[in-house]
């Protein structure tokens, strides 16, 4: 069997790969490196291409030990930079001795390493600040509080807030990670919005009531059955009616739609839409896109003082996109919110 040709060799390996001959010359290319590097880069010497001396350092250490080395590599590709590791491998085809170069890239192995240490930064944050309050007012009972039954009462009382903070951010956090872990699993069971919705705002009855908040609902379609895990749609609901509840000021009004649609463009099919409305300030535009990042919160002093964790939305967002739905959000300040959510109807 004859060997194969340097570019059918190159084209084969599904990563960006260049082989090169003795000069350094490129004699292979393929279609993944020409778009790591965005141009076409056969027959040209690869310290054109690449003006890179590690790389070309570890060609020599390869040729050389006739082993494979690795080095890591930074490539501008439109505004942003990429890292990337190559490994030289040493290769004689056709009696040429090459060395074959594969590019891997980094970049969204280290965002997502960016995005990790973010995350246990702002769980160690959010979990610090009452957990300093909690060992203050310990310190405070054990000293300067030892003989005050009335202080002690009401650091008692500030305490039990603080735990319950503490306790609230935890079941959240479990409860996005479980969401996330049941991401590409189908929810199967069928669910009434009616009477799922009827209870969610019953529930919520209490703090509704001390807010002196009106709850409506209106439900308008049809036979409102979905295809979903039922225990996680009342969690996207709780959230959503307790945020409009909260964040919608005394005396408002909460309004829970649902309404039929006949197709929905990115569902493709029949769907039911949910919107829950308040009458509250509003949310001013720069915050909408990141409402639904974990720990946004807009005027974060005062949504923790509500005993907000930030978590609410993203669980949410979650949640929908489980269930292959969307969730909207319009905002007009002054006038209030309206978070909406489509879901596809059951079959
Ligand atoms: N209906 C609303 N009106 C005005 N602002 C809102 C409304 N809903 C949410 N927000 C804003 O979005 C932020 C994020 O909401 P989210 O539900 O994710 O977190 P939270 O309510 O602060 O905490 P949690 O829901 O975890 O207790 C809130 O802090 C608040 O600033
Ligand atoms: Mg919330």
């Amino acid at each position: 069997m004859n060997s194969p040709s340097a570019p059918s060799l190159v084209a084969a390996i599904p990563q960006p790969a260049m082989l090169i001959d003795v000069r350094d010359r490129i004699i292979g290319v393929n279609a993944e490196a020409r778009a790591v590097l965005g141009r076409e880069v056969m027959n040209q010497p690869l310290i054109t291409v690449l003006r890179q001396p590690a790389l070309h350092k570890a060609i020599a250490r390869c040729r050389q030990s006739g082993q494979r080395e690795e080095t890591r590599i930074v490539i501008q590709q439109g505004t942003q930079d990429h890292s990337f590791t190559v490994s030289c491998a040493p290769l004689r085809l056709n009696r040429v001795d090459g060395v074959l170069l594969c590019l891997e890239d980094l970049t969204q192995l280290e965002q997502a390493g960016q995005m990790r240490r973010d995350f246990v930064a702002n769980v160690s944050h959010e979990l610090r600040t009452p957990l300093t309050a909690l060992m203050g007012f310990i310190e405070t009972l054990q000293g300067p509080a030892r003989n005050d039954p009335k202080a002690q009462e009401r650091f008692f009382s500030i305490m039990q807030l603080e735990a319950g903070r503490m306790n609230r951010l935890i079941k959240d956090l479990l409860s996005l990670s479980q969401v996330e872990g049941q991401e590409r699993i189908r929810p199967d069971a069928l669910v009434d919005l009616d009477t799922l919705l009827s209870s969610t705002i019953r529930a919520l009855a209490p703090q509704a009531d001390r807010n002196a908040t009106t709850m409506r609902l209106d439900v308008q379609a049809h036979d409102p059955t979905v295809t979903a895990d039922e225990d996680q749609l009342r969690q996207v609901f709780v959230n959503l009616i307790e945020n409009a509840i909260k964040y919608g000021g005394k005396d408002g009004t909460v309004t829970v739609t649902v309404e039929g649609l006949e197709r929905d463009p990115a569902i493709r099919g029949p769907a039911l839409k949910i919107s829950v409305c308040d009458t509250g300030p509003g949310i001013d535009p720069i915050h909408v896109p990141r409402l639904t990042e974990r720990f946004y919160r807009v005027d974060s002093h005062r949504a923790r003082e509500m005993g907000g964790t930030g978590l609410g939305l993203a669980i949410v967002k979650h949640i929908v996109s489980r269930h292959r739905g969307r969730l909207r959000i319009d905002s007009t300040p002054g006038q209030g919110s309206c978070f909406t959510v489509i879901l596809p109807r059951a079959a």
